[in-house]
């Protein structure tokens, strides 16, 4: 192609997973659908500089991919090795990695040592890049009618597809504000991207809170890569796959419903679940701290206390992530502050709330 260089810069959120993902077959092909809602504050800004090559057409083929990472303004080279198994595993997909220098500048908006996984945001956004170049060097080419009607599909797919051989959550945070991935009974979904949830939602659930307490700020005690790999063998795997499927169709009704009781119910179990399948592996893992048992504890009683509807979920990790209704926000704030923030490293906690996916910028 005649596209010599240029650059193009996409923000993309965090989210958090409702029903798990935890447990995956090869090619990051979930083992069970899950459902998040995107978060807005907490993303990655990527900007990716491309400069073509000066390679013959034969060299092209034998030279290696070509790429600088900058973290947050300085070269940074602890993360290269995932960069480039990520480019070797959409290579096949994006033909033209190969015939550019990549130059890749990346920041996030949470701390680096915060324990948030940047993955999901990091990865997308470096999908959505890709996927913009693959449209510029498109541009010009004529496309048919049916084409062009499923182009804006096309893009989030796609981008959401190479997203997710970069890790497997990070298909879900292209588009908002809830997102589903994985076969289920909803015909649209697919193991291969996130898809828009495009079921009914009642307004309860608009503009829904998480605010995020970080309770250790440490590396991940179990990387996700060895976390999947612990339900191979697994003896509740079977089980639990099942599960996640009954708990996303009873999730839906809740949706629909606006029953936020029963929401309550299903995300904090779904987030005990995953903690149990750690717990009843082999070998195990507690990845809970004493504050977040103090917290979850703090949480139940608030919600009896108060009528009120809140509630927690948790990634694979110690941090909680605290959900309630827009209409809470002022009081579960105050009582955050007051009660909860002590268990959080340096009082540190993230408030956010659901969004709408990345955006280009
Ligand atoms: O995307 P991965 O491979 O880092 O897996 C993340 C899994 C959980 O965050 C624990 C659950 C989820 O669905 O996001």
């Amino acid at each position: 192609s005649s596209v010599e260089s240029g650059s193009v810069k996409w923000e993309s959120p965090s989210n958090i997973a409702l029903i798990k993902y935890w447990g995956k077959k090869e090619n990051q092909i979930p083992e069970n659908p899950s459902i998040s809602f995107t978060l807005s504050n907490c993303k990655t800004i990527t900007k990716l500089t491309y400069t073509k090559k000066d390679l013959s057409t034969a060299l092209k083929v034998t030279s290696d991919f070509s790429f600088d990472v900058y973290f947050e303004g300085e070269q940074n080279e602890a993360f290269k090795p995932k960069i480039q198994t990520f480019f070797e595993r959409i290579e096949e997909y994006v033909p033209f990695l190969r015939d550019y220098h990549f130059k890749i500048e990346t920041s996030n908006t949470f701390p680096h040592s915060s324990g948030i996984a940047s993955s999901a945001s990091g990865m997308s956004a470096l999908a959505l890049c890709l996927m913009s170049i693959e449209q510029k060097l498109k541009e010009g080419v004529t496309l048919s009618a049916v084409e062009r009607s499923s182009e804006k599909n096309y893009f989030k797919r796609k981008a959401s597809f190479l997203a997710r051989l970069g890790s497997g959550s990070a298909c879900r945070s292209i588009e908002g504000e809830l997102v589903v991935w994985g076969q289920n009974e909803s015909a649209e979904s697919s193991d291969l991207y996130g898809i828009k949830f495009e079921g009914e939602v009642h307004s309860n659930f608009n503009n829904y809170q998480d605010t995020i307490l970080l309770v250790d700020k440490g590396e991940k005690q179990v990387s996700s890569t060895v976390g999947h790999k612990l339900m191979f063998g697994h003896p509740f795997a079977q089980q639990r796959f099942a599960q996640a499927h009954d708990n996303l169709a009873k999730l839906k009704a809740v949706l629909a419903s606006g029953d936020l009781q029963g929401f309550v119910k299903i995300v904090e179990s779904e987030a005990l679940t995953l903690h149990a399948m750690m717990m009843t592996s082999m070998p195990y893992f507690i990845l809970m701290k004493p504050n977040t048992l103090e917290i979850i504890n703090k949480i139940w009683k608030y919600r009896e206390e108060n009528n009120s509807n809140v509630c927690f979920t948790l990634d694979a990790g110690a941090n909680v992530h605290v959900l309630y209704p827009e209409n809470e926000k002022e009081s579960v704030l105050k009582f955050i502050n007051k009660e909860l923030a002590d268990y959080c490293q340096n009082g540190h906690f993230i408030t956010d709330f659901v969004g709408k996916g990345a955006q280009l910028i």
